[in-house]
Parts: C-alpha cells; structure tokens; sequence
C-alpha cells in the first residue's frame, strides 16, 4: 500500500514583473493508494499530475510531505523500494546513442538481471509489443507510437511490482491503445498495482478501480468511477469532472 501524507512541491518560478516567486504544483495531497488496485490520476494540462508521479517515483524531492511504501518512508528505503517500482515517463528518456534492443539491455543491467533472464525477458516484451523486428534499430527511427510502446516494455522488464504510467496511451491509435489496457489489466491481475495518469477519461473509467480527480495541484476528490457517478447524479464520470474542475474535458 502506498500512502500519501501532505504532500507539497513548489518550484521555484518568476512572476509578471520578473520577481522570484513559488510555483505550487503538488498543494497538499494526502492519499492511499491500496495493494493490487489499478489507480487513476486525473486531471488537465498542469494539475500535478507528473510532479505526482516523479515524487512517488524518486525522481524529485518533495518540498514537504512523506510518502510510505507497505509502511516505510520512501526516503529511507528509497533504494529498496525503487527496485519494486515501474515507470512509463510522460515523455522520452531513451539513451539516443543506443538501439532499441541496447536501451532494454542497459536497463536490465541497471537493476542486476542475470544474462539469460534478460535476454528471454527482452525479447518477450520486444514481441509483446510488437518491435521485436525492430530490435537492432536506431531508437531515433522509431515512430511516437513505437516510442511509447519502447517506454512500456522497458517498465516491465524488471518485473515490478507496482507500475506507474504517465500518460501510457497518448497518441497511441485506438487498436495499440486497447492492447495497452489489455496489458494493464493482465498485469493487475498478476498482481501489480497499477498508478496511471491520464487525459482520456474513458481511460480511468474503463481501467480503474479508483480515480483521484486533481486540480491546481489539490485534490478534489478520490472514489470509484461509479461511486462518483451514483454521489453526485451523474451519467458518467465526464459528467463527474465537468462538474468538480468546472472544466469541458481533461485537456
Ligand atoms: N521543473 C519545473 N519547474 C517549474 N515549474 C514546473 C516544473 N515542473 C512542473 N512545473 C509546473 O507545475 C505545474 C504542474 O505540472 P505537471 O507537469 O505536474 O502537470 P501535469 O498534470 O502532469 O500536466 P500535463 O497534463 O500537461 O502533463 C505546472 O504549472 C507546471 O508548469
Ligand atoms: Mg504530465
């Protein structure tokens, strides 16, 4: 279980007249997320979502907070916990200087896999994802969609056990995006927890057990796709964001 407590990150920032002031991205956020469940985060252009994420995942400090992982503060036992964890960053972070085939390698090195298991899990993942052919390319020729779906593989290869996505389906096209969800939930089934961030709210409502709905850095509320519909009278949850960000749709 993963539990958020006052969660805060500012960046540093100038106002309109060049002075320096603080950006708040994360405004307080206490959260639980449960063992096993698939999460969504959601919320449009800027809410916090990825500052969100790149906290849980150890890739920025918070400003103030804690976060514990099964009971443990992150900031203790960020190396222990780091090897449980999978992350499919917003945008691309592939090494360009290495092929498609050599990025994987260098990341199952990264967290210790033994020779054999790293070539069975590479080309595994490589075929689920359909690049196996595309193994010895240079990463730079890959396609958006190539790219994202590169991202996913090299997430898993480490068989983690909680797999945070930022955004995992964006400017996929609609038959790759139904693969991912297939995935994710074949994952969460195998008994991954699942935190994903997403503009589609048709994403969250497919896909998610829970969604927290943020705005401006705060959150504005955490429940079930269907609670929230039932709560607050709506259809669906489109109807349940309009209603809490006072925004048209998730972009
Ligand atoms: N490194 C940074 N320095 C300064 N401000 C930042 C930095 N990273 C993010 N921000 C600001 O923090 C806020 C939240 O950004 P964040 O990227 O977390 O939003 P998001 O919900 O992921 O948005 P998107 O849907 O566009 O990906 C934004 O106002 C953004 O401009
Ligand atoms: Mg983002």
């Amino acid at each position: 279980m993963i539990e958020i407590l006052n969660l805060v990150k500012k960046f540093k920032s100038v106002d309109k007249n060049n002075q320096p002031t603080f950006k708040i991205a994360v405004d307080n956020v206490t959260l639980k997320i449960r063992r096993n469940e698939i999460f969504g985060i959601l919320g449009p252009n800027g809410a916090g979502k990825t500052t969100l994420i790149k906290m849980l995942t150890g890739q920025i400090l918070p400003t103030a907070g804690k976060i514990f992982y099964d009971g443990k503060t992150f900031e203790e036992n960020k190396t222990a916990i780091k090897k449980m964890l999978g992350v499919v960053p917003q945008h691309i972070n592939f090494d360009q200087d290495l092929n498609v085939g050599e990025n994987l390698e260098l990341h199952a090195r990264l967290y210790g896999m033994e020779k054999i298991d790293r070539r069975q899990r590479i080309d595994k993942l490589l075929s689920y994802m359909e690049l196996a052919d595309c193994k010895n390319y240079s990463v730079k020729k890959l396609s958006g969609g190539m790219k994202r779906r590169l991202l996913i593989a090299r997430a898993l290869i480490h068989r983690p056990q909680i797999l945070f996505l930022d955004e995992p389906t964006v400017a996929l096209d609609p038959q790759v995006r139904r693969k991912i969800w297939a995935l994710i939930e074949e994952l969460a089934k195998g008994g991954v927890t699942i935190i994903l961030t997403t503009h589609y709210i048709e994403e969250a409502e497919k896909l998610c057990q829970r969604t927290a709905i943020i705005n401006g850095g705060k959150l504005i509320a955490v429940d079930s796709p269907q609670n929230f519909c039932d709560r607050l009278g709506k259809n669906s949850l489109e109807d349940v964001f309009v209603e809490l960000t006072g925004r048209r749709n998730s972009l």
